[in-house]
């Protein structure tokens, strides 16, 4: 039978080692959690990085086996690859620059593209190892730009997808990387590339047609005489899980102790990886604003803070660490008072229950990115708003505001609006809460994460059909 084989750089485990001994995780960011709950469908099989360097190979055995029982296949990096493909080009130059930070945060250096290229090829000779024709291979994300085009030279019919979980920029900001050629033909070897909003493929379109030497029709790319379809795919959450978590006896149990904790306050929960992208200290400064502008709200409000650990061996993010670090400290100093700190912030991860409790806890979910492909963390704070009360403040910047018109939308960039929007969401009527929650919950619960999947795989076996009847 044949299986579809998802590939992407991080597998939705990761790997940590305690007493010598291998433990296996959950990995954190959108991709992971989004297709980790349904990829273990039929054969499917999931080839990734577990996240750490493995050195000596019977550790490598042990993990492969490990990973096996998971339908995980592992793809172990070295340390230079780590560094150089990775902490390197992945993420000094495509992150920032695809998030529009290329004149703050992007540096191209020559070594870290050759890696980038090694790797990419390490992928590629791990996908061949289990490709048979027939299956479907479905390529995620930012890390693997040049991995469609590896692999459509080796299996020149097999289906390929590929789905680009960030923004794709604008030609002036993509036409700055030096190896723009190669990254554009590399992702042109997928038969379908997904993007989560209709901008992104507007985007992508007109940086390919004016960097390339190839022609489009709407979104539809002719590369020597091959069709590639552009289209949005924006993608859902497991929404059966979310809502269902907050009914479940231990998440009751946390919620109830998250909401004698915070007895008297309304609770406003912000939930990241550690990322600029994120706009957390510009989050900060907004609350700043409102403990200044508006102190009838001191002792009745808190911010709940979740910062997960990200890429902390990156510069950028070491250094953005420590701004947020103070920025909550010196708050904190400022206005806690004997009983009260206006800040609980946390910089690791947390267990998904936990995550449920918060969610269905919080009056307010501020999520707020300067800049983001999707967001799945308002949807999962949509999700499991069960009663159809709280608000959702939502960055325009983000994908999901696309979709989460419901929710109070802000220019994360204006500290005063968004400053204003806690206000609103603070005061808002339990019946205008309801109103909004309800649209936004119907929405999150018909385009799931099995819809998404559903239309991205229906849709790359039209294109397939198509390209096949031109022959
Ligand atoms: N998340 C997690 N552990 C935590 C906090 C968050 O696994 O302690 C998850 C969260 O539930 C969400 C994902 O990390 O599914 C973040 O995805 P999002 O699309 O919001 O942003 P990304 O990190 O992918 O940029
Ligand atoms: C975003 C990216 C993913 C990435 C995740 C976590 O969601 O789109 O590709 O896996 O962040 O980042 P990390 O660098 O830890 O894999």
């Amino acid at each position: 039978m044949p299986k579809t084989i998802i590939v992407s750089n991080r597998l939705p485990v990761k790997i940590s080692n305690t007493d010598n001994e291998y433990q296996l995780s959950p990995s954190e960011g959108g991709l992971a959690t989004g297709l980790g709950s349904i990829y273990k469908q039929d054969n499917n099989v999931w080839i990734g990085w577990p996240g750490q360097e493995v050195i000596e190979e019977t550790d490598r055995d042990t993990i492969t086996s490990k990973l096996q029982d998971l339908s995980l296949l592992p793809v172990f990096l070295s340390q230079e690859e780590i560094s150089q493909y990775y902490e390197g080009f992945s993420n000094t130059v495509l992150w920032p620059v695809f998030h529009y930070y290329a004149s703050t945060y992007a540096t191209y250096a020559q070594s870290n593209w050759d890696y980038y290229k090694i790797v990419n090829e390490k992928f590629k000779d791990a996908i061949l190892k289990v490709a048979e024709p027939g299956d479907t291979i479905w390529i995620h994300d930012y890390q693997l730009l040049l991995l469609p085009a590896l692999v459509r030279n080796e299996m020149p019919d097999v289906s390929i997808g590929f789905f680009l979980h960030i923004p794709f920029p604008s030609h002036e900001m993509f036409r700055l990387i030096p190896w723009r050629y190669e990254l554009l033909e590399g992702m042109l070897g997928a038969d379908l590339i997904g993007f989560h909003t209709f901008d992104d493929v507007r985007h992508f379109i007109s940086t390919t047609t004016r960097i390339l030497p190839v022609n489009s029709s709407s979104n539809v790319i002719t590369v020597n005489d091959r069709l590639v379809v552009a289209e949005a795919f924006p993608m859902g959450i497991d929404e059966n899980k979310y809502s269902s978590l907050p009914k479940s006896k231990e998440v009751i149990e946390q919620a109830k102790q998250i909401k004698e904790t915070f007895k008297g306050n309304k609770l406003i929960l912000s939930i990241d990886r550690l990322d600029y992208s994120k706009g957390i200290l510009q989050r900060l400064e907004a609350f700043e604003l409102l403990l200044q502008l508006h102190p009838e709200y001191i002792g009745k409000i808190a911010l709940y803070m979740i910062v997960v650990p990200s890429r902390d061996t990156v510069p950028q993010y070491k250094y953005l660490r420590d701004l947020i670090d103070k920025k909550a400290g010196s708050l904190n100093s400022l206005y806690r008072t004997m009983d009260w700190s206006p800040i609980h912030y946390y910089y690791r991860s947390f267990p998904i229950e936990t995550l449920s409790a918060l969610y269905s806890s919080a009056d307010v979910c501020l999520v707020t990115p300067m800049r983001d492909g999707m967001n799945l963390v308002s949807k999962e704070y949509v999700a499991s708003r069960i009663h159809d009360d709280g608000v959702l403040i939502l960055s325009e910047m983000a994908g999901a505001s696309k979709e989460l018109i419901d929710a109070i939308i802000v220019n994360p960039n204006n500290i005063g609006e968004v400053c204003r929007a806690i206000i609103q969401a603070l005061e808002m009527p339990l019946d205008e809460q309801k109103a909004r929650m309800q649209q936004m919950r119907q929405l999150i619960s018909k385009f799931n994460i099995s819809h998404w999947v559903k239309i991205f795989t229906d849709r790359l076996r039209e294109v397939k059909q198509q390209q096949r009847s031109m022959q």
